[in-house]
């Protein structure tokens, strides 16, 4: 188990395009596992390679844990995730990510979504997802393609956001990994990718 420290956003990595992932040995098997720990230990539903610096396509989520039950675990993990086909109907979410600490905003993106992937094994497998989980795999798969939260939303939104940010690192805010500990986001509209 390693948890692995998070990039957090100003940082240009964030706007970077993930590569494919060609063969799907023992070290992408590693890096996922890792990121699993990550993920959980920041008590996020989602997180893709390049939020701990991997410029990979690699996602793992998990929309159905709650810290207090951990045996509700039901990691999925996604190599070379790509959107097959979504809906016009929309949803929207106040979304969170672990790479914004503390910061969330309204997101709209469509509610379903078919989604081709590669699983742990190389396998090739489709995954149809709604409701909190096509929403954190769009989320996921925005950051594969450099693609952040922030920009969906309004440009003064997102400066502010980002102001936020410049100014928790200048403050050394965000040096402890473990700094999500410190919140209770206990309340289920709040969740962090
Ligand atoms: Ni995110």
């Amino acid at each position: 188990m390693t948890v692995l420290p998070l990039v957090i956003a100003p940082d240009p990595i964030l706007q970077q395009i993930s590569a494919p992932v060609d063969v799907v040995d023992d070290a992408v098997r590693a890096t996922l596992d890792d990121m699993l720990d990550t993920m959980y230990r920041s008590r996020g539903i989602g997180l893709a390679a390049v939020q701990i610096g991997v410029l990979k396509r690699l996602i793992v989520v998990d929309v159905h844990w709650r810290e207090e039950e951990a045996g509700t675990r039901k990691p999925l993990k996604l190599i070379n995730a790509e959107i097959l086909s979504d809906s016009e109907e929309e949803s929207a979410y106040n979304e969170g990510c672990l790479s914004f600490p503390d910061q969330f905003s309204e997101v709209v993106r469509p509610a379903y979504v078919k989604v081709g992937y590669l699983d742990e094994n190389g396998k090739k497998q489709v995954l149809e997802a709604d409701g909190l989980l096509a929403t954190c795999i769009q989320h996921e798969i925005d950051h594969t393609n450099g693609i952040n939260f922030v920009d969906h939303i309004s440009r003064l939104k997102r400066e502010m956001i980002i102001k936020k940010l410049v100014k928790g690192k200048k403050l050394g805010l965000f040096d402890h990994d473990d700094h999500h500990h410190d919140h209770d986001h206990a309340h289920g509209e709040h969740c962090n990718h």
